[in-house]
């Protein structure tokens, strides 16, 4: 078992790695030898949208892919200053490219430029996902990271259906959803929209099912 990363000194704005954070980790360690050789000498663009502690993109850096270039993004600030600690903390050795950037999804970023999208959403259905806060001292930050709206989707279909635009021709995105987001439709939906669907791993967490779905062209 790969080591996971040590967090710091959580900031109580911050989402504190939980199951679904471990299942990431999991699913990166079960596709380490596919995504070794589908990259081979290439340094893949990695980029981990809501990275929340940073406790995902640090375990990829120092246990999957070093020799990449990651970029995380987080709408909350708190998340974005942890998320530096974290890869400062747990990745000291490593002398690539890495930024941290407050910001939507992947708003800022080139077109067709990432390689390896990686995202765990707040998915828990809710009656409406969350304002951003305008203050950086709110103590809301944290409903960010939990309440996706209706089905728990309104945030992952908003990254779904930029998927296109975002990935590289070679782009893989690994999405985590719960049950209650039916991940099955997903999968059909974007299947007849032609991206290849796989579920890469799937566990029960207390009363919740959760699966990483892997798409690709
Ligand atoms: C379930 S938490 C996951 C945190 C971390 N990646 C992990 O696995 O432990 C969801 C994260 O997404 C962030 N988030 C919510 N909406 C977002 C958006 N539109 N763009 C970027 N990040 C967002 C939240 O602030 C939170 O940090």
């Amino acid at each position: 078992m790969l080591p996971t990363p040590d967090i710091k000194d959580l900031d109580f704005n911050v989402y504190e790695p939980s199951e679904d954070s471990f299942l990431l980790l999991d699913c990166f360690e079960q596709e380490i030898k596919f995504l070794k050789s589908y990259f081979q000498q290439k340094s893949p663009i990695i980029i981990e949208v809501g990275t929340g502690s940073g406790i995902v993109t640090s375990f990829i850096m120092s246990n999957i892919l070093p020799e990449s270039i990651f970029l995380t993004t987080d709408v909350n600030p708190h998340a974005i200053t942890t998320c530096r600690k974290t890869v400062e903390y747990n990745n000291s050795q490593f002398s690539g490219c890495f930024d941290a950037l407050q910001m939507s999804l992947t708003t800022g970023v080139r077109k067709g430029l990432v390689d390896i999208l990686v995202f765990n959403p707040p998915y828990v259905p809710a009656e409406d996902v969350p304002e951003i806060p305008d203050s950086e001292r709110s103590d809301t930050w944290l409903d960010l990271a939990l309440l996706g709206g209706s089905d728990g989707m309104v945030v992952t279909w908003e990254l779904l259906n930029d998927l296109d635009t975002t990935l590289s021709e070679k782009g893989i995105a690994y999405i985590l959803f719960c049950a209650r987001n039916k991940p099955l439709e997903v999968q059909k939906i974007m299947e007849s929209r032609g991206w290849k669907v796989d579920v890469v791993i799937s566990r029960k967490a207390g009363w919740e099912v959760l699966s990483i779905l892997k798409f690709y062209r």
